[in-house]
């Protein structure tokens, strides 16, 4: 283990970097913001003030000059790819921000670049760090529930998103799609999280109720089926918010079933136990950074790689296609690149 802290730059200084510096207030013992990058002079400086962080225009100035370990992206999602080659081609390690990329043949030269320089890729998929979460995990990989059948997420909540305030998150072009590609990003990976196998086919319906402005969907439903013969399904909208009772996530198996409304997570087995459980609350980011500090010091793997992003991008292009074609579609496996086999 490395007893120095990990030195980063964050690449991108916009909103989400204000959950990220938190997260490395945080950490101070085990890593450090050395650097930011943002053609937007005032937000990097903003946030390279309060850690004495060199500050740049652009990245590829600072994966060149500045004294870093590792890189953090928080940037459009059309602009991850070029950065995570980037990076790995200057042997700094990735955390990055969801979505990992954009389509099939990014997915490709990121797991090339990344594979080819050996460093470690971790997708903030921040929700994984919710104790609620990280609980339910830990109760299905002990059998609580048997062999899983069914894994239901939910994520949507009323935008008020508007054509003004939208900027690159309104075009197919920088953002990928619409909200499944982005706030749906997060039940998409819980889902695969809590399945625990490999995406093998989703089908899906799209729809806009509210945000017409938007080029892409501003709600989604998705159906994966996973190669350990679970069903998962996935609601996720920014017109409207959940009713009241939706689950965050449920799970139903042959001894019985957990629900989780994101704060508690309560079960109830077919032998009549049943428990209701709470959590203090977590600074989500603070794990996730503190969680890849904790990667790069101890070389070991973080809980979400590329590999995931990769499933997670190919459930979600998955159920683009499916929605474009009305069909049931393949998903592309992380597995069908060699790289990525083991
Ligand atoms: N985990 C979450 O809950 C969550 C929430 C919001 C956003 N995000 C993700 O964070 C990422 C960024 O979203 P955001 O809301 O912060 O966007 P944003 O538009 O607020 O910020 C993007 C920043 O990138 C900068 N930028 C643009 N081009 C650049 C370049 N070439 N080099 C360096 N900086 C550049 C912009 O100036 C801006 O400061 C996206 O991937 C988004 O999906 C995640």
């Amino acid at each position: 283990m490395s007893d120095s802290p990990v030195r980063i730059g964050l690449i991108g200084a916009g909103g989400i970097a204000t959950a990220h510096v938190a997260g490395y207030r945080l950490n101070t013992d085990t890593i450090v913001l050395a650097a930011v990058a943002d053609p937007v002079a005032e937000s990097a400086e903003q946030r390279a003030a309060e850690f004495g962080a060199a500050v740049f225009a652009d990245y590829a100035t600072m994966l060149a000059e500045a004294d870093i370990d590792a890189v953090d992206i928080c940037l459009p999602h059309h602009l991850h790819r070029d950065a995570i080659v980037a990076a790995a081609r200057a042997g700094k390690h990735v955390l990055c921000e969801k979505p990992l990329c954009l389509t099939v043949e990014e997915a490709r030269e990121v797991t090339d670049a990344v594979e080819a320089s050996g460093i470690t890729v971790m997708c903030a998929h921040n929700q994984l760090f919710l104790p609620a979460v990280a609980k339910a995990k830990e109760l299905l990989d002990s059998g609580l529930l048997g062999t899983v059948y069914e894994v239901r997420t939910t994520d949507s909540f009323f935008n008020d998103f508007n054509p003004d305030t939208m900027g690159w998150r309104a075009h197919a072009k920088t953002s990928g799609g619409g909200e499944l590609i982005d706030t749906g990003y997060h039940p998409t990976y819980l889902l695969l999280h809590l399945a625990g196998g490999v995406p093998v086919e989703t089908t899906a319906m799209l729809s806009t109720h509210r945000l017409t402005f938007m080029e892409g969907e501003d709600s989604a439903q998705v159906l994966v089926r996973f190669d350990n013969g679970v069903l998962g399904s996935i609601v996720t909208s920014w017109a409207y918010a959940a009713s009241d009772t939706t689950e965050r996530f449920s799970v139903v198996g042959e001894l019985g079933s957990l629900f989780s409304d994101g704060t508690t997570l309560s079960y109830s087995l077919r032998d009549g136990r049943a428990e209701v459980l709470s959590f203090d609350p977590v600074h989500e980011f603070a794990a996730e950074i503190g969680h890849f500090a904790d990667s790069i010091r101890n070389g070991t793997r973080p809980l979400h790689s590329h590999k995931e992003g990769i499933e997670v991008l190919g459930i979600i292009l998955g159920a683009y296609e499916s929605a474009r074609s009305k069909r049931t579609v393949p998903v592309m496996r992380a597995s069908d690149h060699p790289a990525l086999a083991g």
